[in-house]
């Protein structure tokens, strides 16, 4: 088991990492005492999977608790899911002493938090995240929030929950395309911040994706290490956090491009080879390095290059509109090396064409 701290004065809390971890939520809650009773929020599938089981182990620590279910799927995180959910709890008589726990991916801890921050003007909340990308990026750092037509994650909130309880054994029930797309932001890490963790990568490919407990746990912690310490220092992403986006520029071009048919942590990772393949271009990457990340993502099984389907000039047209350009610029984290980025918009049309057109 390994216990973290995310600083952030009087909203620090911990992250639990701890296989088979999910059994003893009730009996930590109950010590930290973080509302009077809890409202788990989460999806029909995941619900299924684990809502019984959170259930029991906060009913076995004397804990009133309640499930509150909603559709799974992006497409179900909107403002009426929250409205929905807000309503449930209000019928159900939940008041400013209770609180939520979200269990589930980062859909369900995107709305749960959102809904924690802004019912009865905010209660408190935890995450319990199930999917690999929730347990080593979204469930750290308190961004929550829901999408509108006009775009996602446009409507939401920095709202810290009070701890994480990352148990890696759910892992197990996690279909392997969604495990692939969590390993994308896992290598991220690695590229961004800590080149001893690039080379665990490269060590244990089979030990991370045949779910070694003591492998995923080692893993697991590594990367919400690195998430704390950016948002420690960057809680509101007014420059370090940027660099948690490395591979998520031209990623989120792709994977609108292929009209949100591309999981996620796969445009992620084509978006990490074309960011490193930018840097090797502006003479700041080695092209030795740039071989080893991509050799790296596509040992994972995830993809390196742009689908040859997908039109360059849709890509480019939503790399402008991209909700992280600012002022009209669309910034760029490159790779200096593994382990260490810098974050620039200094990239030329030119080079931008050499990295998208196909090889
Ligand atoms: N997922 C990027 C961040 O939390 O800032």
């Amino acid at each position: 088991m390994a216990e973290l701290c995310v600083g952030l004065s009087e909203r620090s809390y911990p992250i639990f990492i701890e296989t088979g971890g999910l059994e003893r939520i009730g009996s930590d809650l109950a010590n930290r005492q973080v509302g009077k009773r809890y409202g788990i929020v989460s999806d029909d599938r995941v619900a299924n999977l684990y809502g019984q089981r959170v259930l029991r182990a906060l009913q076995d620590a004397g804990i009133h608790a309640q499930l509150f279910i909603f559709p799974h799927g992006e497409a179900h995180k909107t403002l009426a899911t929250v409205g929905d959910l807000a309503s449930q709890l209000a019928r159900a008589g939940f008041d400013r002493k209770d609180a939520l726990i979200a269990l589930g991916g980062g859909v369900t801890g995107d709305i749960t938090g959102f809904l924690a921050s802004s019912y009865m003007r905010g209660i408190p909340f935890v995450q319990v995240p199930t999917t690999l990308l929730a347990q080593v990026d979204s469930s750290v750092g308190g961004k929550t929030g829901v999408d509108i037509p006009e775009g996602k994650n446009l409507v939401g909130a920095f709202y810290q929950p009070k701890a994480v309880y990352i148990d890696p054994s759910v892992l197990k029930s996690l279909d392997y395309q969604e495990l692939l797309s969590g390993i994308a932001e896992v290598i991220k890490y690695g590229v961004i911040r800590d080149a001893s963790f690039f080379e665990f990568l490269e060590k244990n490919r089979k030990q991370v994706l045949s779910l070694t407990p003591a492998i995923l746990e080692g893993m697991i912690s590594a990367c919400c290490t690195i998430k704390a310490d950016v948002v420690e220092q960057d809680e509101r992403e007014g420059g370090l956090r940027r660099i948690l986006n490395y591979g998520h520029t031209i990623g989120h071009a792709v994977e609108a491009a292929s009209a949100f048919t591309m999981r996620h942590g796969f445009a992620v990772a084509i978006g990490m080879v074309a960011a490193a393949k930018l840097s090797a271009k502006k003479q700041l990457l080695s092209p030795a390095d740039v071989q080893r990340i991509s050799s790296l993502i596509a040992s994972y099984g995830l993809p390196v290059a742009i689908p040859e389907n997908l039109d360059r000039e849709v890509i480019k047209a939503y790399l402008k509109t991209d909700k992280k350009v600012m002022a009209g610029k669309v910034f760029y984290i490159l790779p200096k090396a593994i382990g260490s980025t810098i974050i620039t918009d200094d990239i030329s049309n030119i080079q931008l064409d050499e990295v998208l057109l196909p090889d």
